[in-house]
């Protein structure tokens, strides 16, 4: 890497960044370093201190420990600089609903010290980057949740932010605003704003350059999501078959009677997933097991991991509690809501 040149400058940095609430930890100790333009997604489960982390980055919250800098200006030191310079959707974003789309953008913008001419252009802009034309009347209230989140965004970025901080934007949004609302961000981003994100979608979190994951306010893994895969050392014996819930049941008996060379066993769809470090030698042994469970005909077929793997694997490591419960038979329609346990 000694070529790779100097470091790129910095967009978010934080050492040692810590968080008690009476007693208790919520981020403890983190480091972070987000080069400005990119897409830098912050995941974990529920509580794991995100929105704690985030807060503290934009002043909003004092560290109990540890400094933080965004945009290169000290966040303890000069947290009204850092608020003016960056746009915020929290997790519960603030849109007043009774006023319409554009008196939102206008009171945003003006609380940015936007005015006049300037935020006439930058509100027709940020109503085009974010898909609002025709809506600009419209009660902000009587929206589609999809077309508040997007207001919200367009709030956020009326003032030409350096760098935004979204909380779960796109929370409870359908699968094609989810996919607009990330076509802006990467135009954003091309543009050479910063983006640091929240999710809990893991096809999110795919698109982001870099990733983070929180677990109990540590920082249990970092790095583009190839890297990511990578750093599993394992490999995926993905399992198709008639009765995944016996499958599923039956593998996780073999897994922790120490007779399956696995690590992980998970229902993802209505497939199975074995994650091994050696598949080819999971393979015969889970044909095996799969056959005398009634699971069988199967088709295994080995994979690379994909994030969700990585994510799954990593809260169960980190937080013993949240493994498999001993295997209780589960009607074959629970298989759709696997990809619930990333998050
Ligand atoms: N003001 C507060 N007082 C006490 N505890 C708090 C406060 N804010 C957050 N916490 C606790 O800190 C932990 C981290 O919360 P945080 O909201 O940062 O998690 P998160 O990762 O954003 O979770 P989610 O995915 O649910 O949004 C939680 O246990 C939460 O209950
Ligand atoms: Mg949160």
């Amino acid at each position: 890497m000694s070529d790779a040149g100097p470091l790129p400058e910095p967009a978010v940095v934080a050492s040692g960044l810590t968080r008690c609430f009476d007693g208790f930890t919520a981020v403890d100790a983190i480091d972070l370093f987000v080069p400005r333009g990119d897409v830098f997604g912050f995941l974990g489960p529920n509580g794991a201190g995100k929105t704690t982390t985030m807060r503290m980055l934009l002043g909003l919250l004092a560290p109990t420990s540890g400094r933080a800098s965004v945009l290169g200006i000290d966040v303890a030191r000069e947290p009204r600089r850092v608020q003016q310079r960056i746009g915020y959707v929290a997790q519960r974003f603030g849109l007043y609903g009774d006023l319409t789309v554009r008196e939102n953008l206008d009171f945003y913008g003006r609380a940015y010290g936007v005015t006049g001419a300037r935020l006439r252009a930058r509100r027709a802009e940020a109503i085009a980057v974010t898909g609002l034309e025709g809506r600009e009347g419209e009660r902000a209230g009587r929206l589609a949740g999809g077309f508040r989140q997007r207001l919200a965004l367009a709030c956020a970025i009326l003032h030409e932010p350096e760098a935004l901080f979204l909380d779960e934007p796109t929370a409870g949004m359908d699968p094609l605003s989810r996919r607009d609302f990330w076509d802006h961000l990467y135009a954003l981003a091309e543009a050479g704003r910063t983006v640091f994100v929240t999710t809990h979608y893991m096809d999110e979190a795919e698109n982001c350059r870099r990733l983070a994951f929180l677990q109990d306010g540590r920082i249990a893994r970092e790095g583009t999501p190839d890297a990511l895969k990578e750093s599993l050392g394992a490999q995926v014996l993905q399992i198709d078959c008639r009765r995944p819930d016996l499958a599923l049941t039956a593998l996780r008996r073999a897994l922790a009677a120490g007779a399956l060379p696995a690590t992980e066993v998970a229902l993802y769809g209505a497939q199975v997933h074995v994650l091994a470090p050696d598949a080819r030698a999971a393979l015969p042994v889970a044909e095996r097991v799969l056959q005398d469970a009634g699971a069988a005909p199967a088709t295994l077929e080995i994979i690379p991991p994909s994030l969700e793997d990585v994510f799954i694997h990593s809260m169960r490591t980190a937080s013993p509690e949240r493994a498999p419960r001993p295997p209780a038979v589960a009607p074959p329609g629970e298989a759709a809501t696997a990809g619930e346990e990333a998050t």
